[in-house]
């Protein structure tokens, strides 16, 4: 089949149109959260380069399904056959050889993007990131081991997450650094940000993890170095405190908040049983009220709370430092009796 000169620029018209639609489509909503670090950036040019290409594909397509279905429509009441065709093996070449191309070029751009992301250069900042049902912590060993539940990170720096869980498998993800990690039990992953904007952003677990799966939140700080100096200072003196304090700190540090109720702490979750009446549950299982606090934090579900489901409180609290927990046993009773 020959192509006259009208035909082609009726081609090329009809595929420009639908390129130009499909260009504003991907360029005028807003489809990406902010780009906050230079791996985000780096992810998106993989996105807008693969988006390209499939808005050049869409046009060619677009442009000959149309163009066909304007020239070459049969009449109504034609059922005859189409003429026979052959094969083009130039065609056949041309289809197999440009995907072929395509693709290979968006492995290679994925992997030096992949390489760039992974690399975290010569003296990056070390975070420790735990997470587990449905709370995370972060400790800065660099800092006499700070620990903070907000992620706080210098902007312009280098960071390595080191991540682990202490039950199942969560997921690290903050959509204005694009990347997103699995936090995995009995083994550590790494995750290489360089912050670029001074902000917060939401930090969210993406893998369903129990039933607190959607509480599962954080923040994330990006500061100035000096904000983030100032505030390891300030942390720093806190933990060194301790005390009277020290309980309320370990009921916040390991999350608790996320599924209790407890005024002296501010909590309002709703997962587990409200422990303003921890004194009244106590009665009703006939145990002294710090027997009872210290079972159910190491043992749960020991006495079963009616109305709550077993198995959903994480059996880890047993092995936290002595220290910590008698602290945590300590604030439980003093708070939930000053409730009452
Ligand atoms: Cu942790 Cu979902």
């Amino acid at each position: 089949m020959r192509v006259s000169r009208g035909a082609a620029i009726q081609l090329v018209l009809l595929a420009l149109v639908a390129g130009g639609i499909t260009t504003a489509v991907a360029l005028f909503p807003r489809w990406l959260p902010l780009e906050a670090s230079k791996q985000a950036h780096r992810i998106d040019f993989v996105i807008w380069y693969v988006t390209i290409i499939c808005i050049v594909i869409y046009a060619i397509v677009v442009g000959l399904l149309s163009y066909s279905v304007l020239h070459f429509r049969a009449a109504p009441d034609d059922e005859s056959d189409g003429p026979p065709t052959h094969g083009s093996t130039r065609l056949e070449f041309a289809w197999t050889a440009i995907p072929f191309l395509i693709v290979t070029s968006i492995a290679i751009v994925c992997a030096i993007v992949l390489a760039r992301n992974d690399s975290a250069g010569a003296t990056p900042l070390h975070v420790d990131v735990t997470a587990q049902q449905f709370a995370w912590s972060f400790k800065y060993p660099e800092s006499n081991s700070v620990t903070s539940t907000t992620l706080r990170l210098p902007v312009g720096r280098t960071t390595v997450l080191d991540m682990t869980s202490l039950d199942v498998i969560h997921a690290f993800f903050v959509p204005e650094f694009r990347q997103n990690e699995d936090v995995v039990p009995g083994t550590t992953t790494h995750l290489v940000v360089t912050p670029t904007r001074i902000g917060t952003y939401p930090l969210i677990c993406n893998e369903l993890c129990g039933l607190g799966h959607t509480t599962m939140r954080s923040t994330v700080v990006v500061m100035s170095q000096a904000d983030f100096d100032t505030w390891v200072k300030s942390q720093g003196k806190a933990t060194a405190t301790g005390g009277a304090t020290g309980g309320k700190a370990v009921f916040v540090n390991n999350g608790c908040i996320a599924c209790h109720t407890l005024k002296a702490a501010g909590a309002t979750g709703k997962i587990g049983p409200d422990l303003d009446n921890l004194p009244s549950y106590a009665a009703h299982f006939h145990q002294p009220l710090d027997v009872f606090i210290r079972t159910q934090v190491t043992h749960p579900d020991t006495f079963h709370q009616p109305g709550f489901p077993t198995g959903v409180m994480p059996h880890t609290f047993a092995a936290l430092p002595k220290a910590q927990l008698d602290a945590l046993i300590q604030f439980l009773i003093a708070s939930s009796k000053g409730g009452k």
